[in-house]
């Protein structure tokens, strides 16, 4: 740690000296797979043995609060049962929670049965068995539930966005379970199965074989991108997100949200709302109306860290979908702003990049004021769309690159926050590197409710930590 810690310190004294305040724009840009999807016929995507086996096991965040899962798994002969068999104890299962299964065609497509389950009433803070399936095809799992919500609760999260299904998004998921992340926020673009012809739902099944490694242990918290909206009318198919509705629940009815597509959850000291880019959301819409309720509801008393997830950045300086993100920045920036939101996490662009704290929303048409400028109260912007599909890197950014982005480069990765308490988290985004474990932007983030309380109250105090933010966001 010494020789980082003198790396930095010399880094941040010629800054100092030759007056620098600006972004980096890393040169690194390596991946050692090609982007094409893993076959069909891989080991990854290997079918469970045993008769009409469970298969694509996930689950979710089931509630408000993290005393609920969603359990989710498709089987392919049959319905077959229905419940989740669950307990504290390994392979005693004391309880018992019914689903419900569905099913859908796209095309000529036919999906096999696909599971729901809520399971709630969990304590917090408590290893859970599970297991679903019947006789030899029955397959057992767990999770672990968060610490009951509290300011200063530690929790650690992953985020993962456009992952697709090659050997670069096998990468990321292996990186991903080396980092201790104990619950996905995950961006949007999931499968890709609509890069296939018919978008072909086999591809969906491939992914959620390819994902079980993680998503039946953990809750991955979903938002859709542009890959799930499959809107095909030449094919007959008008009803947008169809596969992905059928197949990721969220638990939108606890928030009061209308729609599965946006919603909010509370987990351990943090408020994470989730947003559609591809559902209306300009005034009076309903994606609007419910945004502008529940950031009222937000508690940061409660749930310090309040975190945004959407597909399409609204700060993104690559050329790929460059501005795509600037009609919701219009419609909900000055709310950020104006609640202090912590963190905006996006997908979308298949590279890396982080802001400054910064707004535009001062923007006009009509007078002139058109620049982001630095705003205390604004969040940090983050993109985390390299997760690896067949799509490959946007590795071309614009130049020179903007004053509001702080660190930017193309390569496969994801990030991790670490929630150490109500006023510091530390962050990490970590390239996949050929097979090692590399943080390539470490931030150290206070809390924007809580680093301000402290500044009325510790005056003396604040202008040290802040100082330190200063000093750390520029890496
Ligand atoms: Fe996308």
């Amino acid at each position: 740690m010494g020789w980082r810690l003198g790396l930095l310190l010399l880094h941040v004294l010629l800054c100092l000296v030759n007056g620098v305040y600006s972004g980096r724009t890393s040169s690194y840009v390596r991946t050692e797979f090609p982007s094409t999807d893993i076959p069909l016929e891989s080991e990854w995507f290997a079918i469970p043995n045993g008769y009409n086996a469970p298969q694509q096991v996930h689950i979710t965040q089931g509630d408000y609060d993290g005393k609920a899962v969603i359990v989710s798994w498709v089987t392919v002969a049959e319905p077959g049962p229905n419940e989740v068999f669950y307990g504290k104890n390994g392979h005693q299962y004391d309880q018992k929670a019914q689903g419900t299964v569905t099913n859908y065609t796209f095309y000529d497509y036919k999906s096999g049965y696909i599971h729901h389950c809520l399971v709630n009433g969990l304590e917090y803070d408590t290893k859970y068995y599970y297991k679903i399936g019947s006789g030899d095809s029955a397959r057992e799992f767990w999770f672990e539930t968060p610490p009951a919500i509290d300011p200063d609760a530690s929790y650690t999260f992953g985020i993962i966005g456009d992952l697709g299904q090659t050997f670069n998004s096998l990468s990321t998921l292996q990186h991903y379970e080396k980092s201790g992340g104990k619950t996905v926020l995950y961006v949007g673009d999931l499968s890709y199965a609509d890069r296939y012809q018919h978008n072909d739902g086999v591809r969906w099944d491939s992914w959620g074989r390819l994902v079980e490694r993680s998503t039946a242990y953990q809750p991955w918290i979903w938002s859709a991108g542009n890959h799930e909206i499959e809107y095909r009318p030449d094919l007959g198919e008008i009803s947008t997100f169809k596969p992905y509705l059928h197949r990721y629940k969220t638990p939108y009815l606890a928030s009061k949200s209308s729609s599965p597509m946006w919603y909010s959850a509370r987990r351990a000291s943090a408020h994470i709302i989730v947003l559609s880019s591809y559902s209306p959301f300009v005034k009076y819409t309903p994606q609007w109306t419910w945004l502008k309720t529940e950031l009222k509801h937000v508690d940061r008393e409660k749930t310090p860290w309040l975190i945004v997830l959407m597909h399409s950045p609204m700060y993104n300086s690559n050329e790929g979908h460059y501005m795509e993100g600037e009609s919701m920045r219009a419609a909900f920036e000055k709310w950020f702003v104006k609640y202090k939101v912590d963190l905006v996490f996006a997908g979308h662009v298949h590279a890396y990049e982080r802001s400054y704290r910064i707004s535009n929303i001062n923007y006009s048409i009509t007078s002139g004021n058109r620049y982001p400028v630095p705003d205390k109260s604004a969040p940090v912007y983050i993109t985390v769309g390299d997760g690896g599909n067949q799509e490959g890197l946007a590795s071309r950014f614009n130049d020179p690159q903007p004053d509001y982005s702080a660190f930017r480069e193309a390569s496969y990765g994801h990030s991790i926050l670490q929630l150490r308490n109500r006023t510091h988290a530390i962050y990490h985004w970590n390239r996949n590197d050929d097979g090692k474990h590399v943080p390539a932007d470490n931030v150290v983030f206070h809390n924007q409710y809580w680093a301000s309380n402290t500044r009325r109250r510790l005056k003396k105090n604040h202008v040290r930590l802040e100082h330190l933010e200063d000093l750390m966001s520029m890496f």
